[in-house]
């Protein structure tokens, strides 16, 4: 009887210490995995966009304002945007000019969101060099073709801001955007 008291109090002590290793081991894998994903956590972290980045990755203007023949400038990503509300007489220029016969073949269709025909919006960057192009604030020189003209080395552009006339090889480029409602865009 001692006996068998002395193995199940063996029994007892072995059953303790298993469980005790387990949760010695549960405890260490849950640590590891603490562990790594406390590791992970930073590599994620940096690879995600800081919050400053992201409030440049897209803009919202209130276009509203911007009266047929006028344009504002607006910042995006550090970089110029022009916001054009074409005349009628602007887009009939525009629409005018065989596409095919163009250094960077684009029509006004293809620079604008449908529906919307009369709103360019660009990068105020000239493809030449990167100047920023006059013809976006009031009295500015349009150039020969109505639209922007580049002072640094004479790019001229139309009134949907192709290239027509000096050294830019391209049209100022149309960054994403879209119409969030008639009279506001989100640009990016
Ligand atoms: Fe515009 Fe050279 S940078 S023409």
């Amino acid at each position: 009887m001692a006996a068998v008291e002395a193995n199940e109090g063996l029994a007892s002590q072995d059953g303790e210490g298993v469980r005790r290793r387990d949760f010695i081991n549960i405890a260490a894998v849950s640590f590891a995995g603490v562990g790594g994903a406390a590791l992970l956590y930073p590599l994620v972290n940096q690879m995600n966009p800081s919050a400053d980045v992201l409030a440049l990755a897209q803009i919202d203007v209130d276009i509203s304002a911007i009266q047929p023949g006028q344009a504002i400038k607006a910042t995006w990503r550090r970089q110029p945007i022009f916001i054009r509300n074409l005349t009628p007489a602007e887009m009939q220029a525009a629409n005018a000019v065989d596409a095919s016969s163009l250094r960077d073949p684009q029509t006004l269709a293809e620079r604008t969101k449908e529906g919307h025909p009369n709103w360019l919006i660009t990068l105020g960057v000239c493809t030449h060099l990167g100047c920023v192009p006059l013809g976006a604030a009031e009295g500015e020189n349009k150039g020969e073709y109505g639209g922007y003209f580049c002072p640094c080395h004479g790019s001229h552009y139309d009134t949907a801001a192709r290239i027509r006339k000096g050294p830019a090889p391209r049209n100022l480029e149309v960054p994403e955007y879209e119409f969030t409602t008639d009279t506001a865009v989100r640009i990016g």
